[in-house]
């Protein structure tokens, strides 16, 4: 009997040590514990087995001694049991707590803008702190709005440099936003201030410098005593904002049919500083834009008199003013889609958001 003391007690001390060491590693280490001291094959069943082989008088006493051995045991579990789960429960309390709300979430890695969108944007912005009107106009145009009322007759020779899409439908896919010019005109009366960001299209070869589909933005301006001057001062204003320092341009003589003077305007290569590289095919120089005089036939065609009312009217290329702008020198990365050449909009000088 004595025997059968020591041995429950020393089964009891070790069920103690196996199931806190259990409860420090899992809830299924635990069970694992347990069922090695209270299982069929345990530690304590084993006694109680035994007990049917022992003499009958002894049998009482074994058997109430292996019940309550095993009734201790059970209890050890229990609480470890308990002490555990309330040990998991704090600890998912605690990582709720450690979880602030309040904080700002994981920056989510922000889209970059296109530098021709952005120069494009900014541009907008530019002029309509100056009064302009933004007109988007349609890129599915009439021959007339495209041609004939910008003072280019079906027969006159600067169509040819108007490599055109026609359409089946008889309208054609604009060559240039000056498409907008007598829309606008008509639209609005003098005096008028509009410009007119939108893709245009021409059937040319794609090479280095020319794509079939390309920006432009329009701007045209029709009020009374309207000079070059007034061209001049707009234009510089304008490279000034987009550049953020005075640019060197040059005017000179362009022939446009619908501006009468036409003048090409050219800047300062920004990207060798004027001393000569392939972006300005070492002049120095690099054509920007065209621009003019509004040619009084079109005025007219707007159903605005002429005698009265004078205005300029220039189309530039963003993508031209946005690789001089950020240094980049050739056009065909402006196309590649390549996301590196995305300006984040922390880096924009200009509006971060547009929606014209
Ligand atoms: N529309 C002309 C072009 O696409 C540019 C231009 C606009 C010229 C306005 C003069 C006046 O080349």
């Amino acid at each position: 009997m004595d025997d059968l003391h020591k041995r429950l007690k020393v089964i009891e001390e070790e069920a103690k040590s196996a199931a806190a060491a259990a409860a420090a590693k899992s809830i299924e280490a635990l069970r694992q514990a347990e069922s090695r001291f209270l299982g069929k094959k345990g530690s304590l069943n084993e006694i109680v087995k035994s007990v049917g082989k022992l003499p009958p008088e002894q049998r009482a006493e074994v058997g109430r001694l292996a019940n309550d051995a095993k009734r201790l045991v059970k209890e050890i579990f229990a609480s470890m049991r308990q002490d555990s789960t309330a040990r998991a429960a704090e600890a998912e309390r605690q990582q709720a707590v450690a979880y602030d709300p309040t904080l700002p979430g994981p920056v989510a890695p922000s889209g970059g803008i296109h530098p021709t969108t952005a120069v494009l944007w900014e541009l907008t912005d530019v002029f309509e702190r100056m009064g302009f009107v933004v007109e988007a106009g349609p890129e599915m145009e009439s021959e007339f709005y495209n041609f004939e009322s910008l003072n280019i007759p079906s027969w006159h020779p600067a169509r040819d440099s108007q490599d055109t899409f026609w359409l089946t439908n008889g309208l054609l896919l604009r060559t240039h936003t000056s498409a907008m010019q007598v829309r606008a005109m008509r639209k609005y009366g003098p005096p008028l201030r509009v410009v007119v960001p939108g893709m245009c299209f021409r059937n040319e070869t794609v090479d280095a410098s020319h794509e079939t589909t390309f920006h432009q933005f329009e701007g045209f301006l029709v009020d009374r005593h309207i000079s070059v001057g007034n061209l001049k001062a707009f234009l510089q204003l304008m490279l000034r904002e987009v550049f953020k320092r005075d640019v060197k341009i040059r005017l000179r003589p362009g022939y446009f049919p619908f501006v009468e003077p036409g003048l090409e305007c050219d800047m300062s290569c920004l990207i060798c500083g004027g001393k000569g590289c392939p972006t300005c095919k070492y002049e120095g120089w690099v054509e920007l834009l065209g621009s003019g005089m509004i040619h009084p036939n079109v005025l007219t065609a707007g159903g605005i008199d002429p005698h009265e009312y004078t205005g300029f009217a220039f189309g530039v290329g963003p993508t031209r003013l946005a690789m001089m702008k950020y240094g980049i020198g050739d056009i065909r990365l402006m196309n590649s889609c390549d996301l590196r050449g995305l300006i984040p909009p922390e880096r924009l000088t200009g509006p971060t958001i547009k929606t014209t």
